[in-house]
């Protein structure tokens, strides 16, 4: 079916990039972003216009309204099957999340879940999650492997990846997660040495990007990492990473050697590390979410910022650290944790996410040319952080449909031709 043809007018504020055509957004550039009133049109999908359109199919008043790219979330750990409410409550009494861990609970616990579930369950869990992350506002998303913890497990959770994505109306994209937990009757090496021996299946499935791994005391090293660079790069896949999260480990730097596209988490970055990473082709993902449900350290977020790094916002939704789905959300807690301003979460969110997905030629922006994934705020940006957990998404579309439309109020903006 053909998208239709589409005019969002008179918008208070439609958020660009200080010019077009950049591939991500550093340090100033971040704030130097628009928010001038405006209109966007659309057609085939595609942005065709930063103008109203007369003879479009489908017109939005947007009146009051801010037009913004749709958020895309690049850190979850979709899918997984069930939740560890459980263990939230431990550790609001104060119990380590290592310490749960090696109790049996953590990873492995939802590894178990995993394995007891059919591939219906896990999708219709994940589809649900993927239609609240569409109503407020993310229209594309990351998918991890990582809870199978076998070589037939994780390759399982890769399909199961693939086959969320057919099901609903975001975009995925797919990392293997590979190395997450020592899986038992592993030591961490052996456990790399099957990793290496899956590479050519995981290549085969058609669908993964990136390879990721988690260093940390509870699971993998800083030599774990360089391996997982190496088979990434003689694969062809992005490097992403889970680093410095519960304890400083020095990987940013072995990272960054390894020619990692991303480095996730970082609460426990040890400073003299940011100017090299600021410096480099390599995305500083902030997770706020499990930052502040963890009770975690909190990343440097504004000294990165500052430095000139490549900022990202995600959820990293996950049943453990981060049962969060909502990009607004974590764009209200990046202000109130990190000191971010609206556009430098707005741009952390969309165009700084889409590059460390290697999206951003046609997503992450509203731009001529690019995709029609966007969204109408029921007001100015402002409001986002500011009522916090409230959703101001009233209209997503993607491609140029509008997938999520929220209430009457919204559908009133809508008029058909
Ligand atoms: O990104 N740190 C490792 N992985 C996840 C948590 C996984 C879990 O607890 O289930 C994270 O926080
Ligand atoms: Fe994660």
């Amino acid at each position: 079916m053909t998208p239709p043809s589409v005019s969002v007018e008179g918008a208070a504020q439609v958020l660009r990039p200080p010019r077009d055509g950049l591939t991500h957004l550093r340090g100033e550039e971040l704030e130097a972003q628009t928010l001038e009133p405006g209109a966007v049109a659309f057609r085939d999908g595609t942005i065709h216009a930063l103008e109203a359109d007369p003879l479009a199919e489908l017109t939005v008043d947007a009146t009051g309204c801010a037009v913004i790219p749709g958020f895309v979330d690049c850190h979850t750990h979709l899918p997984f099957a069930g939740w560890r409410a459980g263990e939230y409550a431990q550790k609001l009494r104060g119990v380590p999340y290592e310490e749960i861990s090696r109790d049996g609970g953590g990873i492995a616990a939802s590894a178990r879940a995993l394995r007891e579930s059919s591939d219906d369950e896990v999708l219709a869990q994940a589809a649900r999650l993927a239609s609240e992350m569409l109503a407020t506002g993310t229209t594309t998303f990351e998918c991890k492997s990582g809870y199978g913890l076998s070589r037939e497990a994780e390759m399982r959770a890769l399909v199961l990846a693939r086959e969320l994505e057919i099901q609903v109306p975001q975009t995925t994209v797919s990392t293997a997660l590979l190395a997450h937990a020592v899986p038992s009757g592993y030591t961490a090496d052996e456990w790399m040495g099957v990793v290496q021996e899956m590479m050519p299946e995981v290549i085969g499935a058609g669908s993964v990007t990136a390879l990721d791994i988690f260093v940390e005391s509870i699971a993998f090293s800083n030599e774990h990492l360089s391996l997982m660079g190496e088979l990434a790069t003689s694969a062809g896949l992005a490097l992403r990473c889970h680093v410095e999260q519960f304890t400083s480990h020095r990987s940013v730097p072995v990272a960054l050697a390894a020619g990692a596209r991303s480095v996730d988490h970082l609460s426990m970055i040890d400073p003299a590390d940011i100017p090299a990473l600021a410096a480099a082709p390599c995305a500083a993902v902030l997770l706020p979410a499990a930052e502040f449900l963890g009770a975690e350290h909190r990343a440097p977020g504004r000294a990165l910022l500052d430095a000139g790094a490549i900022v990202v916002l995600a959820t990293d939704l996950n049943p453990g650290t981060a049962p969060v789905a909502s990009m607004p959300v974590v764009i209200g807690l990046a202000g109130r944790l990190y000191g971010f301003s609206v556009r430098e979460s707005l741009g952390a969110a969309t165009l700084n996410a889409a590059w460390t997905l290697g999206s951003e030629h046609d997503r992450g922006s509203i731009e001529v040319g690019k995709r029609a994934d966007l969204l109408v705020l029921d007001g100015p940006v402002e409001m986002l952080p500011y009522r916090l957990a409230r959703n101001p998404v009233a209209i997503a579309f993607i491609a140029g449909e509008p997938v999520y439309v929220r209430d009457e109020e919204a559908e009133g903006r809508l008029s058909w031709s």
